[in-house]
């Protein structure tokens, strides 16, 4: 899929949203700047949450309320990786009783459960975003 503004990945997130089963880990991939928590903010709108998503990048992990599930949303840009992710009780985020969104899942990519929904933006050189959609269809 291509989005040229950030309305339309808005849009496609929100879309994606509406899908999300209870347990679902979305797996938010792409280079700083990409476009991952403005899907992130359209999954949110889906799911009934109100409060202003803001970017877990310090905190790690953002929890908010939606209308029928939690949304944990996490950041593990700075993260150093699978050990640190353990010790602060990461796990718990993988199998939620709610959907977890990761940016920068790379870092635990081992860990990811199988049935992680991955979604990849790429910025083209024209300032668009190509997002590529794995393990739920839209
Ligand atoms: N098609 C587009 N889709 C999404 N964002 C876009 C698009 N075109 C331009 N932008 C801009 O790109 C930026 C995306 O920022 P965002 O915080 O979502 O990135 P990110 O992938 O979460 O980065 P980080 O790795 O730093 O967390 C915003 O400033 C947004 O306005
Ligand atoms: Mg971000």
């Amino acid at each position: 899929m291509i989005s040229d503004s950030d309305k339309k990945t808005l849009e496609i997130g929100e879309e994606l949203g509406r899908k999300l089963r209870k347990g679902t880990v979305v797996s938010l991939r792409g280079s700083l700047g990409a476009g991952k928590t403005v899907l992130a903010k359209g999954i949110a709108k889906a799911l009934g949450i109100e409060e202003a998503i803001v970017s877990p990048t310090f905190t790690i992990v953002q929890e908010y309320d939606g209308r029928d599930m939690k949304m944990y949303h996490l950041d593990l840009y700075r993260l150093s990786g699978e050990d640190e992710f353990e010790s602060m009780g990461g796990e718990e985020f993988l199998y939620p009783d709610g959907v977890t969104l990761i940016e920068w899942s790379e870092k635990i990519e081992d860990m990811l459960p199988d049935d992680t929904v991955y979604i990849d933006i790429t910025i083209n050189d024209d300032q668009s975003r190509d997002i590529e959609i794995k393990g739920a269809e839209l």
